[in-house]
């Protein structure tokens, strides 16, 4: 089974049944490294924060929080609801207390539709993780506890003047009594730089391909084993083996005799050893680095090796393994790999069709599932709207098959959305066309032309202009008087409106052709240069992938019109993002 969704985690886990799921991983927005924050700020201080705003519905302490927390008293009970009233009264009506709120709703569901054997692993960092383990608890009871994973992220950074770096995610992991625990796979691989001085030791000597061994005994501790007794290179003694394998293991030059009449022994190659126990630190998977070709250029994705690891040691091949908040299907592609049954589930439409594109270049269209979710009429998309107006704007733009989304709301990329290249003759290379999209049932004139502004600004050669509803005739008189664009496919429309209600009816904008495009038209960086943003150390955050953004203009490569082109060095992958 192979179940991808679109869709906020709470109303898509409402219809997974009961005790149907074996194993859960789930990675929620928590980390201060991504761009797009939401600073804590309590509701007594006055200070408004622009960031903060633009997510004031989401993870704010609002209505949505309060109706939460009251399901949790109320429908709840019992130790989460004892525990989330004593979180309330010592954070009161934070943002910290609203993302708690908001994961307590979510783990409760959560626990509905796992098996009572099931495993559950929560990654987040040391920022929420001891609120966290508090909810846990609650729901998933103390007992159930097994361990607090440390997984060391990266190594040592540049000393900070009033505490340490921060290096390491916690994953915490509860299961019940029934479990899957495949202790075959706790074991750490032995890593050169990770080498204790004994294994270091023992593995001292290195073959012709530098592959480091040790030479151990294949003499038999049993003393009476006749039909293990045999001369063996001129040696006679009781062997581990019997004839034909020691026979077999010398022709394949592992069994050494290091002078004429010296006892055989076994060669054993590190690399060949199960490795290390494994503890609860996990100090041997690294972060993705930026040249990592697993690297998808979708904010805060995991390695696969470290999913690979959770999933092979909580998992068998009849198990089914949730993500509810699977950002670019880093856990779906290891439960693929694997042979597992899964879900996944994010709210982002990009992390949705980055899985897309990852999972049909891992495996195979035919092994890629149908996303559920994404509107398919007018209701569900004027739904998506009114729900999640962020992602329908990304929506609408991989509707009209842009090939670079943008994230930003405010500076200087305010008013474009998204962007689309087209062949437009020699000496120009490409044309540009401008998406701006406008989901709320207010749309005006005065837009249209706010929007034409920006394309005389940008010096874009065409833009699209999409609403929910069919444009009044002032709006069409309005993008009318931006005249037609002249290319090299004929004059075209300068600027279109393009109304969803429309396009389900079947109307299409005229658009040039955008075949034969260099991969550079899609991915050449942003010419503007931008302030960087760097994450204050003392400020906690809350960063919330593709709900929203704040100035800055980061730009996703569209992975459905983007052909993934790695002989042109320009990037890894269809998706590498380019910023400025
Ligand atoms: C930290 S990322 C997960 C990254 C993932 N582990 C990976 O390797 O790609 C968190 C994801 O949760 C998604 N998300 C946030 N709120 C959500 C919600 N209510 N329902 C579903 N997904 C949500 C975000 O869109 C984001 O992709």
């Amino acid at each position: 089974m192979r179940r991808l969704y679109f869709g906020d985690n709470l109303e898509i886990l409402r219809d997974v049944s009961a005790h149907s799921v074996d194993f859960v991983y789930l990675d929620p927005p928590f980390n201060s490294q991504a761009r797009y924050n939401v600073l804590f700020k309590s509701p007594k201080e006055d200070v408004a924060s622009a960031q903060a705003s633009a997510f004031v519905d989401f993870w704010s302490w609002g209505v949505e929080s309060e109706l939460a927390y009251h399901d949790l008293l109320t429908k709840v009970g019992g130790p989460t609801g004892v525990f989330v009233q004593a979180l309330r009264s010592a954070l009161g009506e934070s943002d910290m207390m609203a993302y708690l709120v908001m994961m307590a709703v979510r783990l409760h569901e959560l626990r509905r539709v796992l098996k009572p054997s099931g495993g559950l692993m929560l990654h987040c960092d040391p920022t929420a993780s001891h609120y966290l383990k508090i909810l846990l608890d609650g729901i998933f009871g103390a007992v159930h506890f097994k361990n607090e994973i440390v997984w060391q992220r990266s190594l040592s950074k540049s000393l900070m003047k009033r505490r340490l770096p921060s290096n390491h995610d916690i994953i915490l992991y509860y299961a019940g009594p029934e479990s899957v625990w495949n202790e075959r796979s706790a074991f750490m691989p032995y890593q050169q730089d990770l080498l204790s001085a004994k294994t270091a030791e023992k593995y001292s000597s290195r073959d012709r391909e530098g592959r480091q061994f040790q030479l151990t005994s294949l003499i038999n501790p049993a003393a009476d084993r006749p039909n293990l007794t045999y001369e063996f290179l001129g040696v006679t003694r009781v062997w581990r083996w019997t004839r034909e394998r020691m026979q077999e293991a010398y022709e394949a030059g592992l069994v050494v005799q290091t002078a004429p009449g010296r006892v055989p022994r076994l060669k054993r190659y590190l690399d060949e050893q199960k490795g290390v126990a494994l503890s609860d630190v996990w100090p041997d998977i690294p972060p993705l680095n930026s040249q990592a070709r697993e690297r998808l250029g979708y904010p805060t994705q995991k390695p696969l090796a470290l999913l690979t690891r959770i999933l092979e040691l909580t998992t068998t091949a009849e198990s089914t393994v949730l993500d509810p908040f699977c950002g670019c299907g880093t856990t779906v592609h290891a439960a693929e790999a694997l042979g597992r049954n899964w879900i996944g589930i994010d709210v982002s439409i990009h992390a949705v069709h980055v899985i897309e594109r990852r999972l049909a270049e891992a495996f195979g269209q035919a092994r890629v599932p149908r996303a559920e979710g994404i509107p398919a009429d007018y209701d569900a998309a004027e739904r998506l709207a009114r729900t999640l107006p962020f992602q329908f704007q990304w929506w609408a733009n991989y509707l009209v098959g842009v090939h670079r989304l943008h994230e930003v709301k405010r500076g200087p990329d305010r008013g474009i959305d998204g962007e689309l290249f087209f062949p437009n003759g020699p000496g120009r290379p490409y044309g540009r066309l401008l998406t701006y999209v406008k989901g709320g049932k207010v749309v005006t004139p005065a837009m249209v032309r706010e929007f034409r502004g920006v394309l005389e600004r940008e010096g874009a050669e065409m833009g699209l202009f999409i609403c929910l509803d069919p444009p009044s005739a002032a709006m069409v008189r309005e993008a009318a008087t931006a005249g037609l664009a002249v290319t090299v496919h004929g004059k075209i429309p300068r600027l279109q409106i393009v109304s969803i209600s429309d396009w389900f009816r079947g109307q299409r904008p005229n658009l040039p052709p955008t075949e034969h495009l260099p991969y550079a038209a899609f991915s050449t960086p942003l010419k503007r240069t931008q302030k960087t943003y760097k994450p204050d150390p003392i400020q906690r955050e809350l960063p919330l992938s593709f709900v929203g953004g704040k100035a800055g203009a980061v730009a996703h490569l569209n992975p459905v019109t983007v052909a993934r082109d790695l002989d042109d060095g320009q990037s890894e992958n269809g998706t590498g993002a380019s910023s400025a």
